[in-house]
């Protein structure tokens, strides 16, 4: 089985990870969405939620696999036996970002290539901190985030 994981914080889940999901999950027979639980981090939503919400946003998608794992990605790669992980490009400083990280998780687990898919311009403006922040005002994120989250994210979000 092939097998790939999507790892990331996801806080909230955004519409750019829906595309990210969608295009991935068809290049694999197993996609797995890896939520990081990182309990230095402060987060907008618990894990679980985070979790919840990617589950019910994939619902869709028969081959996709809603996780949560601690420690090293390197490390949950083998576990799960993915021989791929995928993460998304919106920018040049994504690549800057991304690059030492995937040189990083190659030599911790050369068994898992990382693989980057470059965003479509439609979502490539979206990040979970940006939504934060509209939110946190009252902005309508309705154009950022999926459809059946929208009303939940902006409620979790807003300030009292
Ligand atoms: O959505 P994010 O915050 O950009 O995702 C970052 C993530 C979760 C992929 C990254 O922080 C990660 O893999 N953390 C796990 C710890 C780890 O493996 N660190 C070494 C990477 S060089």
């Amino acid at each position: 089985m092939r097998r790939c994981v999507y790892p990331g914080s996801f806080d909230p889940p955004t519409l750019g990870h829906l595309e990210l999901i969608e295009r991935g999950a068809p290049l694999f027979d197993e996609l797995i969405v890896a939520v990081l639980r990182n309990p230095a981090k402060k987060n907008a939503f618990s894990v679980e939620r985070r979790a919840d919400m990617l589950r019910r946003m994939t619902a869709h998608l028969p081959n996709v696999r809603v996780e949560t794992f601690s420690g090293l990605l390197a490390d949950y790669a083998e576990l799960t036996g993915a021989c791929a992980v995928l993460r998304g490009l919106r920018s040049e400083s994504d690549l800057a970002a991304e690059l030492p990280m995937a040189q990083l998780n190659r030599m911790l687990n050369p068994r898992a290539e990382t693989l980057m898919m470059i965003t479509s311009p439609e979502v490539s403006h979206i990040s979970s901190s940006a939504v934060r922040e509209i939110a946190s005002f009252g902005g309508d994120i309705s154009a950022l985030v999926p459809e059946c989250l929208a009303a939940e994210i902006a409620a979790g979000l807003k300030k009292e």
